[in-house]
């Protein structure tokens, strides 16, 4: 069953002292009601376990925002998602934009860490978008089919664990949404390749997130189209009201 995801993806911000804060913020705030959606906080590397640890399992799950390519070993700074998995985690955002582009992540690594991702019992949020000048020459169908590679090659039981996340990269953090009916356009295009590779069921299973200054003004005219299931939120993340604002646009 296709669900409705609405999750945040702090990037590098908050201390951890101010994350635990956010998350015993956001706890509370859920605590009284039930969510018309499954809601996700990705957080860095070094909040996770205390993150998981405070966050009621029942309204919030955890993620990362990133995990290595590699299993384990001689890999400075890098962390792994057995590791991740270990903090209690459950999902973790791979091939995000920003990863992509300052970090020179390929389609190559991204499918070694969404396999080692599933491997270690972790959802992977994987990302997709293209950049305003390939979309101003129209190119973002085939960008995005390529980025796709990296999750192309899963069999089909793996395939339907991941969620996927539409982020055209000219609208995170800039303040610029995609309208809706561009987000509806690019989701029904990633379903259909979904659907020519993995079939229909499988296809209309898959939850695509919207990211992109995505915030409570705009998320219900956003997730109200029929191929938009959630939100990957940035920005509006890190305030608790705004956050819960994007959550409510289910209800
Ligand atoms: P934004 O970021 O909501 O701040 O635009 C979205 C994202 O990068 O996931």
């Amino acid at each position: 069953m296709r669900k409705n995801i609405v999750a945040g993806n702090w990037k590098m911000n908050k201390t951890l002292q101010e994350g635990i804060a956010l998350a015993k913020e956001l706890n509370e705030i859920l605590a009284g009601e039930k969510a018309n959606c499954d809601v996700v906080i990705c957080t860095p590397f070094i909040h996770l376990a205390s993150v998981t640890a405070l966050v009621d399992p029942a309204k919030m799950a955890v993620g990362a925002e990133n995990c290595a390519d590699k299993e384990s070993g001689a890999y400075t700074g890098e962390v792994s998602a057995a590791m991740v998995a270990s903090t209690g985690a459950k999902y973790v955002i791979l091939g995000h934009s920003e990863r992509r582009a300052y970090y020179g992540e390929t389609v190559a690594m991204l499918e070694e860490k969404v396999k080692l991702a599933l491997a270690n019992g972790l959802t992977p949020i994987f990302c997709v978008g293209e950049v305003l000048d390939e979309r101003d020459n129209n190119k973002q169908n085939e960008v995005v089919a390529a980025q796709m590679a990296s999750v192309f090659s899963l069999s089909a039981a793996d395939f339907s664990k991941i969620v996927l996340a539409y982020e055209p990269v000219w609208a995170i953090g800039t303040g610029k949404t995609a309208t809706p009916a561009q987000a509806q356009e690019m989701h029904a295009f990633i379903r259909s390749i979904v659907a020519e590779k993995y079939g229909k069921e499988i296809a209309d299973d898959c939850s695509i997130l919207y990211g992109g200054s995505c915030k409570p003004s705009n998320a219900r005219e956003l997730f109200v189209n029929p191929d938009v299931d959630g939100g990957l939120i940035g920005g509006a993340a890190l305030k608790a009201s705004d956050f819960k604002g994007i959550i409510d646009a289910f209800n």
